[in-house]
């Protein structure tokens, strides 16, 4: 049974995605055993909390990044947490941390990276007037929304679109992603190339 530890800052619709990936059987042989939120008021922590997921509130603030971090990485080990899903957790983790949890932490953004990196990533390719966007799951590395790609989903952008029913739809497909590649990487079928992530049959 692999344990996975999901970081959020906010609403948690992917963490609930990734709950319900694995309540159904989507996401197999796996538990959510721990949500750990930076913000007191995440609205994830009471979703997590009504599915009899465990939640820990560790406050960033008056801490250095990486104190930061080690409170976070004693509470994963604690509950033996194999995968690290950052899910809307905003905020770059130390480089202590992701050696601690070396090519074990994923994270989605809203965006088909390398374009569009930080914050606000639907609207900034809405007013850059692209004509598709989308979203990636990849490996975090120390580079901020850099890591080698596990999947990505495609999303046009509509006429009538504005930034918020762009981040909508690509909203869905976050969900349908990330389900699909924790399950890839807890399957162990992939290799990593240099930035490539090779899935094998
Ligand atoms: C999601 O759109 C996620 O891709 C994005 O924040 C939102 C969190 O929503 N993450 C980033 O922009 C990270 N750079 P959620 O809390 O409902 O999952």
């Amino acid at each position: 049974m692999k344990k996975l530890g999901i970081l959020i800052s906010g609403r948690g619709s992917n963490m609930v995605a990734l709950a319900d990936a694995v309540a159904q059987g989507r996401i197999s042989d796996a538990e959510i055993a721990l949500v750990i939120s930076n913000v007191a008021t995440a609205g994830g922590l009471a979703k997590a909390q009504e599915r009899g997921i465990a939640t820990v509130v560790l406050d960033h603030r008056g801490k250095t990044r990486e104190e930061h971090d080690r409170t976070m990485a004693t509470e994963l080990h604690k509950h033996e947490v194999d995968l690290v899903c950052l899910a809307g957790y905003m905020r770059l983790l130390s480089p202590w941390f992701i050696r601690e949890f070396s090519q074990r932490i994923l994270n989605i953004h809203p965006s088909l990276l390398p374009a569009f990196p930080g914050l606000d990533a639907q609207k900034q390719a809405f007013e850059y007037g692209v004509k598709f966007s989308g979203c990636t799951v990849h490996f975090v590395d120390e580079e901020l929304d850099h890591g080698a790609i596990i999947r990505q989903a495609i999303v046009p952008v509509l006429p009538g679109d504005d930034d918020h029913t762009l981040a909508s739809r690509i909203l869905v497909e976050e969900h349908k992603s990330y389900a699909e590649a924790v399950k890839l990487v807890l399957s162990e079928k992939f290799r990593v190339e240099g930035r490539r992530v090779i899935e094998e049959a």
